[in-house]
């Protein structure tokens, strides 16, 4: 009996006197866990690196080098960028030029435009990171809310309102800003992101926490009211309008498009859309060899904008059939409008 418990305790001290020994010497990922799926295009990502354990850090996405760090602390915390569907992450610890640890792992990232990639993979699932208790990170980062994420936005009064915060103002009081800064960092910012209201979206009290009420509209009409009154009185209603999934085209956040569309406005038109690229559907008649252009010139009738489905169709809602622009009634009348005599 006594015999057994010394073998144990012998057994317990080696294994796990050993494994501290060697986890010194490398690095550990805090975050995310493997298989975990995101939204957007942005994975933050956390590593224990013990002293003397790294030279240089080297993050791969898809085999291409994505990052390079010198780690100069026992945290190293970074984003990185994600594409539509399964990115494979390889990061590796590089010591006196010799690779000396290695962590691989997969992130996928879903898209409402791709059918392919509208479900995760089998063993691919959402990992709600607020709703863990996150001890180590707190050490650094304020992990609830303050006063100062509570900012009102008021859609009439901006983009005052900027100037009233002040851009970095309201990064710098933000909580979520020393964990989440990589979401504006695009040319275009959506009005309550850029001022660091998240709140105004994601409530704490939400379960899964910060989760956003669906469907979108809910959440965009509190402050789209103009919109909405306007959209609401006409006779026809696009698809995914109707759906109520505001974001399938706009990001929340920030994105490289004006409106913050997901895509420019033609190809985010063909991912639903392929067959009308061509503009043959604009254009009927006998001299069959002459397709409308659909993009790649001037629109006529806004200035500095180039020509694009949304030059001839509302995205949204419309009083004309085929929700073309202009209340035009017709394709024919439409066509007068840029073609006057
Ligand atoms: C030893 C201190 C420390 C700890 C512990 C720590 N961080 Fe950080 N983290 C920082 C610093 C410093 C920054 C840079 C902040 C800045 O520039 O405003 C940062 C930045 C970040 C960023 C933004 C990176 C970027 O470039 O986009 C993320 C995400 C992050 N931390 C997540 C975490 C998570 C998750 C944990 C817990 C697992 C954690 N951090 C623990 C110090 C720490
Ligand atoms: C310690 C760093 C840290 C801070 C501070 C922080 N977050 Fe996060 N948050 C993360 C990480 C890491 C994730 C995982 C997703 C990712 O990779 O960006 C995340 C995910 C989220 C998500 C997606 C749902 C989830 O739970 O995974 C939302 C929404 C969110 N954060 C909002 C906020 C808001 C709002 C604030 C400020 C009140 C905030 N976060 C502050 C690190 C942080
Ligand atoms: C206009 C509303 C709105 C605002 C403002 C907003 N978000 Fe979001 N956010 C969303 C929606 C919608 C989603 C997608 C949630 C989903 O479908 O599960 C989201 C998702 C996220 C995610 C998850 C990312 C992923 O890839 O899974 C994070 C992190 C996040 N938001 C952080 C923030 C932070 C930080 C702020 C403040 C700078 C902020 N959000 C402001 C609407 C908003
Ligand atoms: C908290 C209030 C608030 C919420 C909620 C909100 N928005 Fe906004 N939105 C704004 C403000 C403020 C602006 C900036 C208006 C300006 O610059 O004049 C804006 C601008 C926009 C623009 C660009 C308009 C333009 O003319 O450039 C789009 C597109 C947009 N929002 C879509 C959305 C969508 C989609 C949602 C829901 C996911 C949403 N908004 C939720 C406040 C809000
Ligand atoms: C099919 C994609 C799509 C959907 C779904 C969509 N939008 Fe848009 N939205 C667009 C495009 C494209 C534009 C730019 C149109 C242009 O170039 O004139 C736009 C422009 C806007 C604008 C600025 C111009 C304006 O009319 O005030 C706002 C605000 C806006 N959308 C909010 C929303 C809200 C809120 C929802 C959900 C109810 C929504 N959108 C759903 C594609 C979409
Ligand atoms: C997420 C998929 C999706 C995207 C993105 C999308 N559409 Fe559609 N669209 C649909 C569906 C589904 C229908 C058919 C249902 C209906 O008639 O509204 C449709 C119908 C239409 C119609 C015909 C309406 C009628 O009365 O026959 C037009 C015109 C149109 N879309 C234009 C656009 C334009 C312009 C864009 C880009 C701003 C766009 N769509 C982006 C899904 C999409
Ligand atoms: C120069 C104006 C113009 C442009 C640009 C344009 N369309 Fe059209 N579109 C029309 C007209 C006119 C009709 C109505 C044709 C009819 O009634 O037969 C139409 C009809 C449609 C329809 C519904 C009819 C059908 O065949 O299913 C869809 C969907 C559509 N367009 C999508 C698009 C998309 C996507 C783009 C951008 C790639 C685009 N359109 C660019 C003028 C335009
Ligand atoms: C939103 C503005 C707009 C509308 C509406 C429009 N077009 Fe065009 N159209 C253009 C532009 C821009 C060009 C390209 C001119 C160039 O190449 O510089 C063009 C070119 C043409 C051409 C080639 C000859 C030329 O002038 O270069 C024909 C034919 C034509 N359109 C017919 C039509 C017909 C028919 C309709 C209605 C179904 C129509 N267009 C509606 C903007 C428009």
């Amino acid at each position: 009996m006594l015999i057994k418990r010394i073998f144990y305790i012998t057994v317990f001290f080696l294994v796990f006197g050993l494994t501290a020994e060697a986890s010194q010497n490398n690095i550990t990922l805090n975050y995310p866990p493997d298989k975990t799926v995101m939204e957007f295009d942005l994975l933050s990502i956390s590593l224990t690196v013990p002293q003397g354990s790294a030279d240089l850090i080297k993050v791969n996405i898809n085999d291409q080098e994505k990052v390079e760090i010198i780690p100069d602390s026992n945290f190293e915390c970074f984003s990185i960028p994600l594409k539509v569907g399964i990115n494979r992450i390889n990061i590796s610890a590089i010591k006196e030029n010799k690779q000396a640890d290695e962590i691989i792992m997969s992130v996928f990232r879903r898209s409402e435009l791709i059918s392919a990639y509208k479900d995760p993979p089998a063993g691919f699932k959402k990992d709600y990171f607020h709703m863990k208790n996150h001890i180590k990170c707190a050490a650094c980062h304020t992990l609830e809310p303050s006063e100062s994420d509570r900012k009102p936005v008021n859609i009439a009064a901006f983009p005052t309102e900027i100037l009233v915060y002040g851009k970095d103002v309201a990064a710098t009081t933000s909580t979520c800003y020393s964990c989440h800064k990589g979401l504006t960092s695009y040319p275009f910012v959506h009005g309550p992101t850029a001022v660091w209201s998240c709140l105004s979206c994601h409530d704490p009290q939400t379960n899964p926490k910060y989760s956003v009420k669906k469907p979108d509209t809910k959440v965009c009409f509190s402050c789209h009211i103009e919109q909405k009154e306007g959209w609401y009185t006409k006779k026809y209603f696009h698809g995914p309008f109707n759906t109520g999934k505001c974001a399938i085209c706009h990001s929340p956040h920030a994105s490289e498009n004006p409106f913050n569309l997901v895509k420019t406005t033609w190809d985010l038109c063909l991912s639903c859309h392929i067959d009308k690229g061509s503009g043959k559907h604009i254009v009927k008649g006998f001299f069959v060899t002459y397709y409308h252009p659909t993009h790649g010139k001037p629109d006529p009738l806004r200035k500095g904008k180039e020509l694009t489905c949304a030059s001839c169709h509302e995205p949204h809602t419309s009083d004309s059939p085929r929700l073309l622009r202009l209340n035009v009634g017709s394709g024919f009348a439409l066509c007068k409008k840029c073609h006057l005599e």
